[in-house]
């Protein structure tokens, strides 16, 4: 069963683990390239309000993160652990995450890369002319 809680630093393990995977490294331009588990436990500090961890029969597989830009548009983001990769998770993990927002909420993302961009299609989201692709919650 699927679940999405909010992260705490007890899953400071499984994030040192998987922001140390290339192909997640790759998709985002903010990951240092020596980071240490001290770095992470601050970091989940600072995003512990804006961060889900995706649960799968109890064990963290993922986790999609949201930012409040206003005027109900959030900035969202995530990635699936490798093994649990393209089995239909993150699609799964998504509608369960916009259920937690009120209707007509607008989320917004900016793909890194072909895959993200076949993600963000499949899942409704519909590129705009400034290079965001967006989702309205209904
Ligand atoms: C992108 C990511 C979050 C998608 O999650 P996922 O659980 O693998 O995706 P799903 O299984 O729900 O797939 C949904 C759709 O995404 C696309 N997709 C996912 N993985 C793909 C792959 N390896 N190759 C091509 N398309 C792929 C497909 O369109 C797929 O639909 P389909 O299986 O019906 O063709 C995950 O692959 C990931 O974490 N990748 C590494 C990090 C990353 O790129 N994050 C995005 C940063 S913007």
């Amino acid at each position: 069963m699927m679940n999405l809680r909010k992260i705490s630093l007890a899953d400071s393990g499984f994030f040192f683990e998987n922001l140390n995977d290339p192909e997640i490294k790759k998709s985002y331009n903010n990951i240092p390239d020596k980071i240490t588990l001290d770095d992470i436990k601050q970091q989940i500090n600072k995003i512990k309000d804006n961060c889900f961890v995706i649960e799968f029969d109890g064990k963290p597989i993922g986790m999609r993160y949201f930012w409040n830009l206003g005027d109900n548009i959030f900035d969202t983001g995530s990635w699936i652990t490798k093994d649990f990769r393209r089995k239909g998770f993150g699609s799964i993990a998504f509608e369960e995450f916009v259920k937690k927002f009120q209707n007509d909420t607008i989320f917004r993302m900016k793909p890194k890369n072909p895959i993200a961009e076949k993600f963000a299609s499949r899942n409704g989201f519909i590129k705009d002319r400034d290079g965001f692709w967006y989702f309205q919650n209904k």
